[in-house]
This record gives structure tokens, C-alpha cells and sequence, in this order.
């Protein structure tokens, strides 16, 4: 399809949307990670129009700060306090350079999985048949709600008539009007200028556009799509559901054709804009968020919930909550480990259960395996952090960094006090608290050294069965003047 740029694509999103009895305005609701908005705005974008115009009026500033956010370049229009469809067209093309020569795109905030490739395809019919208008329609089983097309007896298109307006015989009619429309820019402005506001609902309506249009002796086509569920909008959080499951499978199902494997797609959960290397398995309960990008043959779950990370080719991650975290190739990840912002795992590098990391570059090779909190350290290639140390990166006014050499081994149990660093090839001694640096090839211990007081079981807990077997030992020793086979095995 080689298909021109239209001269505008305008997206109506003025409306209520009570039915979502929500504080967030309707078209602010996300699903696979973009607003409502988000989605349709990126369906006009793809198109590459030279204007798109967004038409606010409920939570205005809100709306507004939401656009400005996604796309910078779009224009926000305020729609006034008449209302109706053809009055929100009307405000955003009078938000735009006129005159407007060329086609403009009508599409709706409300109605998510719209795709570039339909409006593009309704777009090239529109431009090749020349008409005036082009409406996008379906067929449905239940057309009730929607305005119904209307045709005279050789079939040509003379209108749309809404379902509060439409006689009984005109509601039998089963292909309806989306809301989405082609249409020649200066027709269109002309045309919403005749348009009253003479019907049930007192409302200025944009399908009113076609029969004044063919009234003028022009042409108004269709164009009929058979996936309905790019028509369909959101009103309620039903229906949000609804389209956020189906868009969902559409994502994994596309992810499954370009080579992942992805064991459940009923529990996988996958944002528009991750990606996703081939041969990388996604077993079941992840969800995929944000701007997350995995490498290839990486294995991911089940059970995680990893948003905006970067994971490289061959990385495993299990049970896992991991945010704005970099995991290099190879690396291994969980089970049970939570990755916060700023956590950079080098290649073949590991976080292991019960791990948490913040701020952490953990370098290549190296080791978190067990039981950690790791804030704020730089971490060298080859180290190993033992079970249960503690990055004490906080003295309860200011974060402190910790640095850890390369290939260093900290033993269990230790504290590291920030500031504090332990250079390249050094030992730290199990159980210590380290308050002070450490030299190249040095051990640090830092904590009291072990006494053991003879007969103190004897004089403190006399009577008791640890008394006995103490007892017991010191007989038996005394007997073959060895140690009992329990202690040899120690
Ligand atoms: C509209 C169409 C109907 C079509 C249906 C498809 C008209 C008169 N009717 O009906 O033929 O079958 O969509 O869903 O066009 N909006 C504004 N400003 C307004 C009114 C609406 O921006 O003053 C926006 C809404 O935010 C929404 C869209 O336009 O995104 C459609 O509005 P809605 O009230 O749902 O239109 P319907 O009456 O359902
Ligand atoms: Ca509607």
C-alpha cells in the first residue's frame, strides 16, 4: 500500500465517559501499557499526518497534560459547550491552518485497538475513489447504540441515521456507523457549518456530514472492516477489560509468530511496546511491562512482573519483581529476588533468592546469591557477596555508596557500613561490620573474636539435659580417651 499522508487526523475526545464512574477521565485509562488516548494517538501517528488535532473539554487540563506528555507535536482543541460529534470535528479543525486541502481523518480517544494499517487502508479507498466522505463500517448482530447506515434501493449510501432518531424498520439495519471517517478537508469544514442541531439529542452530529454532503450531489462511500473489535470503544470497566484481554492476546499472539515461545498466554501479560528475542521462552503468570526489551533465548518466569528492563540473550529470571533494572547476557535471576531502579547486572552475573538491589552495578560474573540487600554499590567482576550481607547504605539522614573489588569474596553475615570500600582481591571475614577501607590482598575482620568457657554448661544450667549430654561427653572421652563419633563427624 503505498499510501499518501493525510492533512489532519482529528481524535474526539471531549466526551464524559461516566459510565466509568472513575475520578481518571475515561480516556486516560490504560491498557497493555498506553492510555486509551495513547493508542489511538498512535494509530494517527503512524499515518504520519501533517496535523493531528486532539479535541478536549471533559477534565480539560488533564487530557491536555496527558497529550503534551505522548505527542508534543499534537494540538490540543477545545471543544465549547455544544455538543455532539460534529461540534467537536468543527473545534479541532478550526484549531488547525486553514484552508486544510487534502483528506482528514475522524477517529475517536475511546477506541484502543484501531489499528495504522485499517486507517491506513481507509484512507487509500477514500483517496482513490475521490469521494467526499468514507465512512468505516461494520456488520453486527447487535447494531443497538450505534447510528445504522443508510442506503437507497441501488445500494448507494444516503446517510446515517442515529439510533435515538431512527424509525423501527431503520434499526432492523445491522451495518453500523464506527465513528470513523475519511473526508475531504474543505467539504468537511463547509459542510459542519450547515449542521444544526435539530434531533433528539440537541446535538451537532458529525454523521450529519454525509447526507448533507450527498444532498450536494456528492459521492460518500464505505469501507467495511470485518474485525470488529477495532470499532468497538470503552465505556465502562467491563469493556476495559474486555479490550485489554483482547489486545493482550493480539501482542503474545504476535510475539508467538515471530519465534518466542510463550508457554500460557491466558497468564502472560505483555505491554504494546516490549520486545522480545527469538527463542526466548515465557513461561507461565509474567507480566512484561513499560519499555522492556529481552534478548533472545532468554528464559523468563514463571511468576514475574518485570517493567522497564533491559534483559540480555540467554538471561534467566524466576519469581521476580524487577523495575528500570539492566540484566546482562547469561546473567541468572531469582527465584524470589526484587530488582529496583538502577540495579545493572553484568554478563553471566547472578542475583540470587531472596536478593533486594538498588542503585546496585553488579559487575560481570559476580555473585548476590542468597539473602542481600544491596543499595547503592558498585560491585567489581568476579566478587562474591555471601548469604545474608547487608549494603547499610543509609545512616538516617544521607545515602552512602559501598564499593566492592574485584573479585572479592565477603563473607556471610556481613555488614557493610557506607562509605565504605573493600578494594580488588580482598577477603572480609564472616559476621564482620566494616566501617573502613581495605587495602589490595587484605582480610578484614571485624567483629569480637570467639571465647569458650570451660564448665560453664555445669555451673550455669546444672541439672538440665544439656548438663547430661555434657556430662555424658566428657565421661565417654575420658573412657576411650577420644572425641564421640558426633564430633569427629563436625
Ligand atoms: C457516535 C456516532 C454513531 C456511531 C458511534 C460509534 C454521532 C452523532 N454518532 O455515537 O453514529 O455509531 O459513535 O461509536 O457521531 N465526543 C466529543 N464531543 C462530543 C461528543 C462526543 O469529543 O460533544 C467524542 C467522545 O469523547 C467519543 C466520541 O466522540 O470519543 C463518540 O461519542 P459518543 O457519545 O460515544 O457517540 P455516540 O453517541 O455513541
Ligand atoms: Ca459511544
Amino acid at each position: 500500500m503505498t499510501t499518501s499522508r493525510p492533512a489532519a487526523v482529528v481524535i474526539l475526545a471531549a466526551g464524559e465517559g461516566t459510565r466509568m464512574k472513575s475520578s481518571t477521565p475515561k480516556v486516560l485509562h490504560p491498557i497493555g501499557g498506553r492510555s486509551l488516548l495513547g493508542h489511538a494517538i498512535a494509530a494517527a501517528r503512524g499515518l504520519q499526518p501533517h496535523h493531528l488535532a486532539v479535541v478536549v473539554r471533559h477534565e480539560r487540563d488533564r487530557v491536555a497534560a496527558h497529550v503534551a506528555d505522548v505527542a508534543p507535536d499534537a494540538v490540543i482543541a477545545d471543544q465549547d459547550e455544544v455538543k455532539g460529534t460534529g461540534r467537536a470535528t468543527e473545534c479541532g479543525l478550526d484549531a488547525l491552518p486553514s484552508p486544510l486541502t487534502g483528506t482528514v481523518l475522524v477517529t475517536y480517544g475511546d477506541v484502543p485497538l484501531l489499528t495504522t494499517d485499517t486507517l491506513a487502508a481507509l484512507l487509500d479507498r477514500h483517496d482513490s475513489a475521490g469521494c467526499a466522505a468514507t465512512v468505516l463500517t461494520a456488520h453486527v448482530q447487535d447494531p443497538t447504540g450505534y447510528g445504522r447506515i443508510l442506503r437507497d434501493s441501488d445500494g448507494t449510501v444516503t446517510g446515517i441515521v442515529e439510533q435515538k432518531d431512527a424509525t423501527e424498520e431503520q434499526r432492523q439495519i445491522t451495518e453500523i456507523n464506527s465513528g470513523i471517517y475519511a473526508f475531504d478537508g474543505d467539504l468537511l469544514r463547509d459542510a459542519l457549518a450547515e449542521v444544526g442541531t435539530d434531533n433528539v439529542q440537541g446535538e451537532k452530529y458529525l454523521t450529519d456530514v454525509l447526507g448533507l454532503a450527498r444532498s450536494r450531489g456528492l459521492s460518500v462511500q464505505t469501507h467495511l472492516i470485518e474485525d470488529l473489535w477495532q470499532t468497538e470503544g470503552v465505556n465502562d470497566r467491563v469493556q476495559l477489560a474486555r479490550m485489554g484481554a483482547e489486545l493482550n492476546r493480539r501482542v503474545v499472539e504476535s510475539h508467538q509468530r515471530a519465534g518466542v515461545t510463550i508457554v500460557d498466554p491466558a497468564t502472560t501479560w505483555i505491554d504494546v511496546d516490549v520486545t522480545i528475542g527469538q527463542d526466548t521462552v515465557i513461561q507461565p503468570n509474567c507480566q512484561l511491562l513499560g519499555a522492556t526489551s529481552i534478548g533472545t533465548e532468554a528464559r523468563i518466569g514463571p511468576d514475574c512482573t518485570i517493567e522497564s528492563c533491559e534483559i540480555g540473550d540467554g538471561a534467566e529470571v524466576k519469581r521476580t519483581e524487577a523495575h528500570h533494572a539492566v540484566i546482562g547476557d547469561g546473567a541468572t535471576v531469582g527465584p524470589f529476588s526484587y530488582l529496583r531502579p538502577g540495579t545493572e547486572l553484568g554478563v553471566k552475573g547472578k542475583i540470587g533468592g531472596f536478593v533486594e538491589t538498588k542503585n546496585a552495578q553488579i559487575g560481570d560474573g559476580a555473585k548476590v546469591p542468597h539473602l542481600t540487600y544491596c543499595g547503592d554499590a558498585v560491585i567489581g567482576p568476579g566478587a562474591n557477596i555471601g548469604a545474608g550481607t547487608i549494603f547499610a547504605n543509609y545512616d538516617g539522614v544521607a545515602k552512602h555508596q559501598t564499593y566492592v573489588g574485584a573479585d572479592s569474596f565477603v563473607g556471610s553475615q556481613t555488614v557493610l557500613v557506607a562509605p565504605v570500600s573493600v578494594a580488588d582481591g580482598c577477603y572480609v571475614a564472616a559476621g564482620s561490620a566494616l566501617t573502613d577501607d581495605t587495602q589490595p590482598g587484605q582480610i578484614a575482620v571485624a567483629r569480637g573474636r570467639q571465647r569458650n568457657i570451660d564448665g560453664w554448661v555445669a555451673r550455669r544450667r546444672a541439672g538440665t539435659r544439656t548438663d547430661a549430654s555434657a556430662r555424658a561427653a566428657a565421661a565417654a572421652t575420658e573412657q576411650t580417651g577420644q572425641t564421640t563419633s558426633q564430633e569427629t563427624q563436625k
